[in-house]
């Protein structure tokens, strides 16, 4: 008995040495493949400064392009004071994004952080982020969509006359803003008190500017003002959420889970967690959906054949529901070629062009080397605008999309653990924005053929400016 037992201990002790030798050299290995990578080709730019100025000076796509060109999809640089590397291949972003997504750690300004809120999900990995990022999906999720869908279209009509009434040139890109906020508001909390979205709306856009301004704290600056209206904001959330509390109303919006929200340990959220994220979640709706709706309108109103099918799709979905709301979910998705439009839209626009990770660890990618706190810098805009990938890329052609695109080649919505939670809502609103927009109104593009402006997302020049009206009767059924 003894003899049996002492050999089994013998054949675990073997095994064991034989694992560690075995990782041992493996990681051995690894090391002297990553002694023996390279640092990718690139320029580093001036000491110090890096390549800053050329970033600032120049269209960042044209530059990111140039690059691409000259060194190949992965290069290096040296922007905002830190040593990058560019990827600008569907493979290598898929690495960073989701299949190594560990070995990169999301990374923004601390002055940026500060501002947005630093318990936001966005700057997190792991068990804290994952757990936010469910509660922000199961709020965004299609079944809960669709309870909101009466409620977004009377913003968009009520919207939409609005502008028509002014009866004069209206900057679009403002305009939408002002929807999509509305719409995250509604996202967020349900109805809501006007006086409530009111210093809601104040205090964020004041936030906002400081955000795209210079981090200076000093009083008097856009950036210190932008931190008291942060302040503020704190405040209104939190009148809100003691509201919430008082009237114990159960509602099914982002404010509802987040209070709801319990960890591991039972405890629930801060209130500073909890405005940090509704926060960030506005943050990340607001501009990027107006955006995406002012160059929808763009490339509609460049293209009157290709807004003429889009009509003729969206009146027959008019004419079944008899010219009444609400339009069902069915009829949402039944909406092919808008939603087409919209692809290509996201596609030719790119509006977020590239994301930011930081390596938490020396990284050996296809033979090149990316040094542990270097950024990372995955370019979605280089690969949606890749002939390899999308032919004719400079072309706006919806029909590409009736073929699904080659996997990870399109990402308007990012990839990964931190891919938009928000998708579906913004391509929701934009459908049902459209819709009222063609069946019932008409609109002119002031400077149709401008160039593109960066607020700090890719907008068309002085945001589109366009006059709205009503369609007459006459109009309507010629
Ligand atoms: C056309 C509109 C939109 C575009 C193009 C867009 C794009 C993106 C992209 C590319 C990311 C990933 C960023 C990264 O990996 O670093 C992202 C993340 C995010 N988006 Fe959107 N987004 C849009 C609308 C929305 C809306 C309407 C909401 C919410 C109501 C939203 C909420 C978020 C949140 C919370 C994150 C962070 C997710 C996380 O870190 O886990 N977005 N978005």
């Amino acid at each position: 008995m003894e003899n049996i037992s002492c050999s089994i201990l013998y054949v675990l002790f073997f095994l064991i040495a034989l694992l560690l030798y075995y990782h041992s050299s493996l990681k051995k290995s690894k090391w002297r493949n990553l002694q023996k990578a390279k640092l990718p080709p690139g320029s580093m730019g001036w000491p110090y400064i890096g390549e800053t100025l050329q970033l600032y000076s120049q269209d960042p796509s044209v530059l990111f392009a140039n690059k691409q060109k000259r060194y190949g999809d992965i290069f290096k640089t040296h922007i905002l004071g830190y040593p990058c590397v560019m990827l600008a291949s569907p493979e290598a972003a898929r690495f960073v994004l989701l299949t190594y997504a560990h070995l990169f750690k999301p990374t923004y300004p601390k002055s940026k952080e500060r501002l947005i809120g630093p318990s936001a999900l966005f700057f997190y990995q792991g068990n804290y982020h994952s757990r936010l990022r469910k509660l922000v999906q199961s709020s965004l999720a299609p079944e809960a969509l669709r309870k909101l869908i009466p409620d977004i279209e009377d913003l968009a009509i009520s919207s939409l006359e609005l502008w028509a009434e002014k009866n004069q040139t209206i900057n679009t890109f403002r305009v939408m803003k002002k929807f999509s906020f509305e719409v995250g508001i509604l996202a967020l909390f349900g109805q809501l008190d006007a006086k409530y979205k009111e210093e809601l709306n104040k205090n964020y856009s004041i936030v906002e500017k400081g955000y795209n301004s210079f981090p200076t704290n000093l009083p008097g600056t856009a950036y210190y003002k932008a931190m008291v209206a942060r302040r503020k904001l704190n405040q209104i959330l939190s009148e809100i959420i003691s509201e919430r509390k008082e009237k114990k109303t159960v509602e099914k919006d982002l404010l509802c889970h987040l209070l709801n929200f319990k960890d591991e340990k039972g405890k629930n959220l801060t209130e500073y967690q909890i405005a940090d994220n509704v926060i960030g979640v506005l943050f990340a709706a607001q501009d990027t959906t107006a955006s995406a709706l002012t160059w929808i309108l763009k490339y509609l109103s460049d293209d009157q054949k290709l807004l003429e099918t889009v009509k003729a799709e969206q009146r027959t979905i008019y004419e079944s529901n008899g010219g009444k709301k609400p339009l069902t979910w069915a009829q949402t998705r039944n909406m092919s070629l808008t939603y087409r439009v919209i692809l290509e839209s996201l596609r030719m626009s790119s509006i977020i062009s590239f994301t930011f990770r930081e390596a938490v660890v020396d990284v050996e990618y296809d033979g090149y080397l990316i040094p542990k706190g270097w950024k990372v810098m995955p370019l979605f805009r280089n690969i949606h605008h890749n002939s390899e990938f999308f032919a004719d890329p400079e072309n706006f052609d919806a029909s590409r999309f009736e073929v699904a695109p080659k996997p990870n080649t399109y990402m308007p919505f990012g990839n990964g653990a931190h891919a938009c939670p928000g998708n579906e809502l913004a391509k929701l609103e934009m459908l049902i924005l459209i819709h009222h927009l063609i069946t019932k109104f008409r609109w002119e593009v002031e400077v149709s053929k401008g160039g593109v402006q960066y607020s700090p997302f890719p907008i068309p020049q002085h945001g589109l400016p366009s006059r709205f009206w009503k369609e007459t009767r006459s109009q309507r059924d010629p």
